[in-house]
This record gives structure tokens, C-alpha cells and sequence, in this order.
């Protein structure tokens, strides 16, 4: 039996005008992390958020702040998310040309470091490096948007992931991204993940649905 994942849901599908009030509803109705995801309209075709609203929401925030920076370069921000409350800092390997260095960098800054997977990302690009990363996030969608359909072709790449994590020795989180749902959640568990990020899965139905939705992803 596979143990209970971390419900991550991620923020973008929140109202965005009530987002201290959204913060505290989906923390009571269980949420393990909150997921926050940076896009900068360059690496990714969307804008989102900086590190003030990381800062702002960091007074509203119980659970650890889950940072998905969708961004190019990321190196000269990494200390300006740490700094406002990023407990968690994830980067993709194609966001700048030293993956070990950025990686040694946000764990210096004092944040667990993540390498996200797009879904054209090969496992190989963290084979040498599974001592460097704390988390690593497989995108089961193509990163920009929330609210898209899940790519079962990526299940594979997360059961090779908890392979080589398994290999490793290490506690390596892996968390899965993009079209999560009940029924998609269930076979990414099965896969291997331990972390599941969901926006509309959690966000749909208003406050007082998200208790109910959150368990449904639990299974
Ligand atoms: C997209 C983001 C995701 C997104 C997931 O680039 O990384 O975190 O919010 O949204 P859903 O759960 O709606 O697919
Ligand atoms: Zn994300």
C-alpha cells in the first residue's frame, strides 16, 4: 500500500483577489503545502506572481511554501523567493546553463531544492546530481496554464524517477504537476509519486468544497 501523499494545491487556480482568505480555507480543509507557481511570460507563455506576493502571503501561510519558478534566468531571484518565504524552491534544468550550481545556491540561500521535469525532460539530466535535490517535480502537463488534461506518457518518467530515487538511498520527494485529479492522482501514487499538485481539482466548487476535494485526492 502506498503512503498518503502531500496534497500540494497550487494557488493559481485560487481567486487571486482573496488570496490570503483562499491561503487560510485550503490549509483548514488539509492541505499539506502550498504551491506557487512564477511565470515570467518568457520562459513560460503566462505571467503570474513575484516574490511580494510570496512575501505577503508568507504571514498567512501554516503549511510549507511550495515555490515552482516557471522562469529564465532564475538565478538572480532565487534569494529574493528565499527571502520572502519560500520554504521550497523548484527550477527547471532548461532555465540556465549550471543546474548544480543553482541547485547548490538555493540550498545555501536555506530552501530545499527542486529540479522540475518538463514533459520532453529526460531523467538523465539529474543522474549525476541525485545528491544535490530534495524534490523533483514531473510536469504531466506543458507548464504555463492550469486547468489542462494530464499526460498519461509521463507515468513512465515518474516510475523511473522512484527508481533512481530508490537507487539513491535518498529522501527525495516526488511530486507530480499538471491535470492531477482523483482518478489521475491514484496512478501517479501508484507510479511512485508522493506529492501531488492540484489547482482546479482543489479550487473548483468554492470554499466549501475544498475539504472534500482534497480527500478525494487522497483516495
Ligand atoms: C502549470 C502549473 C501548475 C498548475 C496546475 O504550469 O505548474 O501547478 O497550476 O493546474 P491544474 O491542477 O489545474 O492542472
Ligand atoms: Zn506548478
Amino acid at each position: 500500500m502506498s503512503p498518503r501523499p502531500i496534497i500540494a494545491p497550487s494557488i493559481l487556480a485560487a481567486d487571486f483577489a482573496r488570496l490570503g482568505e483562499e491561503v487560510r480555507a485550503v490549509q483548514a480543509a488539509g492541505a499539506d503545502w502550498l504551491h506557487i507557481d512564477v511565470m515570467d511570460g518568457h520562459f513560460v507563455p503566462n505571467i503570474t506572481l513575484g516574490p511580494d506576493i510570496v512575501r505577503a502571503l508568507k504571514p498567512h501561510a501554516t503549511v510549507p511554501m511550495d515555490v515552482h519558478l516557471m522562469i529564465a534566468p532564475a538565478d538572480p531571484f532565487l534569494e529574493a523567493f528565499v527571502e520572502a518565504g519560500a520554504d521550497i524552491v523548484s527550477v527547471h534544468p532548461e532555465s540556465g546553463p549550471h543546474l548544480n550550481r543553482t541547485l547548490k545556491r538555493i540550498r545555501l540561500l536555506g530552501a530545499r531544492a527542486g529540479v522540475v521535469f518538463n514533459p520532453s525532460t529526460s531523467p538523465a539530466v539529474i543522474e549525476w546530481m541525485m545528491d544535490e535535490v530534495d524534490l523533483i517535480l514531473v510536469m504531466s502537463i506543458n507548464p504555463g496554464f492550469g486547468g489542462q488534461s494530464f499526460m498519461h506518457s509521463q507515468l513512465a518518467k515518474i516510475e523511473t524517477l522512484r527508481r533512481m530515487i530508490e537507487a539513491s538511498g535518498r529522501d527525495i520527494v516526488l511530486e507530480v504537476d499538471g491535470g492531477v485529479t482523483a482518478e489521475t492522482a491514484r496512478l501517479c501514487v501508484d507510479a511512485g509519486a508522493t506529492a501531488l499538485v492540484a489547482g482546479t481539482a482543489v479550487f473548483r466548487g468554492g470554499p466549501q468544497a475544498y475539504a472534500a476535494n482534497i480527500a478525494a485526492l487522497r483516495g
